[in-house]
């Protein structure tokens, strides 16, 4: 064995032997750094005759090679070791139930909205969206309330200041606006809710200057008024949860549809108390219709093929009657022991299978 056989055996030895990636490192610069036993060997190497330097050189060569391979090989196993010990360390059971606490807590009208979307995503519906900010035309003229149509003034328009071009954009008075843009933007058939903000100059014990509603919208070849009913009424029993829940579809009267008709579901007053049930009273809470071939037309469809229904409705209404919240103004408080009591878990999404809210 010559000298070079013993010195591999001590290095290679050193680097199976290390136990972390820093004992590797110092025995790979041991042998192989500036002042390695290495290194030094083939400093000496300018003293030997041409001929021995050459043998001499190409084992150095080798050796330092084989080093350098067996500590990649070391480097390999601990790093494996690494991550199968953090791996172990860091276990996590995924089934555990949730912490409740920290995360905060979703406002009840989110939560609405997400129940509401739950179950017309499970009709067959997408959620669309619109813009805060409308311009007259999506907001009025296209949904058949032309300039000076008293249905304008019910609505205590917020407008914004004058444009250039003497126009003004107006905070959305409802999500109506949003049927236009669907209608203008995709073909039929159409099937789509549009939930969101919408203002009204408007502030009292029952009225707040910005509140939500959502808006239906279906249009294709065949969709009457017995399908209206028939998702609508679907929709209420199973947002209130109440099976046998009676309703009615009032004749009324919106611009955007013909005919047009108000919905109402049971309740009761009794003892000053709003109760929903099989109790004789009745509670309103849409309106809707067959939208009006007009607005079908100044959308670009072909009103002689498509026809469909439309519905709006407020949100804060239902969910005060839901979850029993007495005061609509507390809603927009911002009181964080409010948002606590009536607040839901964030991570309980509302869905048909598991329960709209728990
Ligand atoms: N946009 C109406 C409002 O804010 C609600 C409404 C009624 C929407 C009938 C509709 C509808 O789509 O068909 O009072």
């Amino acid at each position: 064995m010559d000298d070079l056989d013993a010195l591999r055996e001590d290095l290679i030895g050193a680097v199976t032997r290390a136990q972390d990636l820093a004992a590797l490192d110092a025995a790979r610069v041991a042998a192989l750094g500036k002042k390695g036993r290495v290194t030094g060997l083939m400093k000496n190497l300018g003293g030997l005759d041409p001929e021995a330097r050459k043998d001499r050189g190409a084992a150095l060569n080798r050796l330092k090679d084989e080093v350098a391979a067996a500590v990649e090989d070391r480097k390999q196993v601990l790093a494996r070791a690494a991550m199968a010990e953090k791996l172990e360390s860091e276990r996590i059971d995924v089934t555990l139930p949730v912490r409740p606490g920290p995360l905060g807590h979703i406002h009840p009208i989110s939560q609405t909205l997400d129940e509401i979307i739950a179950i017309f995503a499970d009709m067959g519906f997408t959620v669309a969206e619109g813009p805060d900010i409308e311009d007259d035309f999506h907001n009025f003229t296209a949904l058949n309330i032309p300039p000076e149509h008293p249905a304008r003034q019910m609505h205590d328009t917020f407008y914004l200041p004058d444009r250039p071009d003497g126009t003004n954009m107006v905070l959305r008075t409802h999500t109506s606006p949003v049927q236009v843009r669907t209608m203008m933007s995709v073909p039929p058939p159409i099937r789509i809710i549009a939930p969101g903000r919408t203002y009204r100059s408007d502030y009292d014990m029952t009225h707040t200057p910005m509140f939500h509603q959502v808006e239906g919208l279906v249009i294709d070849e065949t969709t009457h008024m017995g399908h209206l009913k028939g998702c609508l009424i679907e929709f209420a029993r199973a947002f209130f949860d109440i099976d046998d829940l009676p309703s009615r579809f009032r004749p009324s009267f919106f611009p955007f549809t013909e005919p047009s008709a108000e919905m109402d579901i049971g309740c009761s007053r009794a003892g000053g108390a709003l109760k929903l049930g099989n109790y004789g009273d009745w509670l309103e809470i849409l309106g809707c219709g067959m939208v009006h071939p007009r607005v079908l037309e100044i959308c670009g469809i072909d009103s002689s093929r498509y026809q469909g229904f439309a519905f709006g409705m407020g949100i804060e209404r239902p969910a005060m009657l839901k979850y029993g919240i007495p005061d609509l103004r507390t809603f927009f408080d911002g009181d964080l022991r409010w948002l606590r009591h009536y607040g839901f878990l964030p991570l309980d999404m509302p869905s048909l299978a598991l329960g709209l809210s728990r």
